[in-house]
């Protein structure tokens, strides 16, 4: 039977949620991933480094003992975060980035920036600091089409961004597009970008296939063939700008099958085997190990892990649910089947 053994990953883009739905998903990810960047955009977002440390004990609380997973906390910048509070995150040593959530781009989003131009202070503070900034990367706005907002937001946000800021840290989150990827390519190595497994995998029309698939809409959203087959080259092309991020994002069953329903794929319960099982799929399996385990720790600058995990190629099911507080989930690939699983 053919495995692969690798460094344990990390998972550098996670949302995680709070209370009962913080307890239901945090050991799929603790199972498969030793660290996790945690998103900040609960309800409440998490403005400074004394919720994000409340939050990570909360986190801490639900993660079963067997596991040994560490949490890495981001702050959400809004058009008020002052040069004091970034002072205090990077002294903390706990909080590893700020996440720029563009007002109205997608889930709690509400008080993201509004201008970036509003940030600039901060910005500076944060480069000096060498503190990551982590962009949702889309303009906002009914006069720009859905599956143009990525490519409009390099040339209208991060293209100047990057101009103002040559040295600072910038992590282009999700990306989906050829646009993205050529800009990361074509950047210094300051910019970064994660890879989630459904932008490897699908394309617009899996969100059509049969009949509208609510559990196949995220932001931001699956686009053509052509954005999807250069997002998985950049995976398995073994650059180091490109590192793994699944933004793994749970919503309750009855929140996306809905008539207004909410942004985000579920894929903590088998995400690392979902992302072999594509790598493989291209002949690439020689490239997972730097993606998963090497290039988004030296992005970071954190330690590499010392633990291994090793992954068998062989089929295992993917539940139909799992319980979400009061409510359920339904899982990427709901149903189905994925050829790899991990070594228990
Ligand atoms: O699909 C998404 N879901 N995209 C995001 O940017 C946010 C996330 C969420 O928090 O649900
Ligand atoms: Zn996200």
């Amino acid at each position: 039977m053919q495995t692969i053994t690798i460094i344990k990953p990390d998972d550098f883009h996670l949302h995680l949620r709070d209370g009962i739905a913080l307890s239901n998903v945090v050991n799929h990810t603790a199972a498969q991933f030793s660290r996790a960047i945690v998103m900040p955009n609960l309800k409440s977002p998490v403005v400074n480094t004394e919720m994000a440390l409340a939050y990570k004990e909360r986190i801490l609380q639900c993660v079963d003992e067997k596991y040994n997973f560490e949490p890495l906390m981001t702050l959400y910048l809004t058009d008020n975060t002052s040069v004091s509070t970034i002072k205090t995150a990077a002294e903390s040593n706990i909080i590893k980035a700020l996440k720029y959530y563009p007002a109205g781009a997608t889930t709690n989003s509400d008080q993201g920036v509004t201008d970036i131009k509003k940030t600039y202070a901060v910005l500076n503070v944060m480069m000096e600091d060498s503190m990551p900034l982590l962009v949702h990367g889309e303009v906002t706005g009914d006069d720009v089409d859905m599956f143009d907002r990525e490519a409009v937001f390099i040339d209208k946000v991060l293209t100047p961004l990057v101009r103002d800021f040559p040295e600072l840290k910038i992590v282009f989150e999700h990306i989906t597009t050829r646009a993205a990827v050529d800009f990361v390519m074509g950047s210094s190595d300051k910019i970064g970008a994660t890879i989630t497994p459904q932008h490897i995998l699908l394309n617009r029309n899996d969100l059509f296939k049969g009949g509208l698939q609510p559990h196949h809409y995220c932001l931001p959203i699956l686009k053509a063939e052509d954005d999807r087959q250069a997002v998985s080259e950049a995976a398995t092309s073994g650059n180091p700008k490109f590192f793994l991020g699944t933004d793994s994002a749970p919503h309750a069953r009855s929140t996306k099958e809905s008539s207004c329903g909410c942004a985000g794929i579920y894929s903590a319960f088998n995400a690392l085997e979902i992302y072999v099982e594509a790598f493989d799929s291209l002949g690439k399996l020689d490239k997972f190990e730097a993606f998963a385990s090497q290039y988004g720790a030296d992005y970071y600058d954190l330690p590499q892990n010392i633990e291994q995990m090793t992954l068998i190629k062989k089929e295992q099911d993917i539940p139909d649910l799992f319980p979400f507080g009061d409510d359920e989930i339904v899982p990427f690939r709901a149903g189905g089947t994925c050829s790899w699983q991990l070594k228990k």
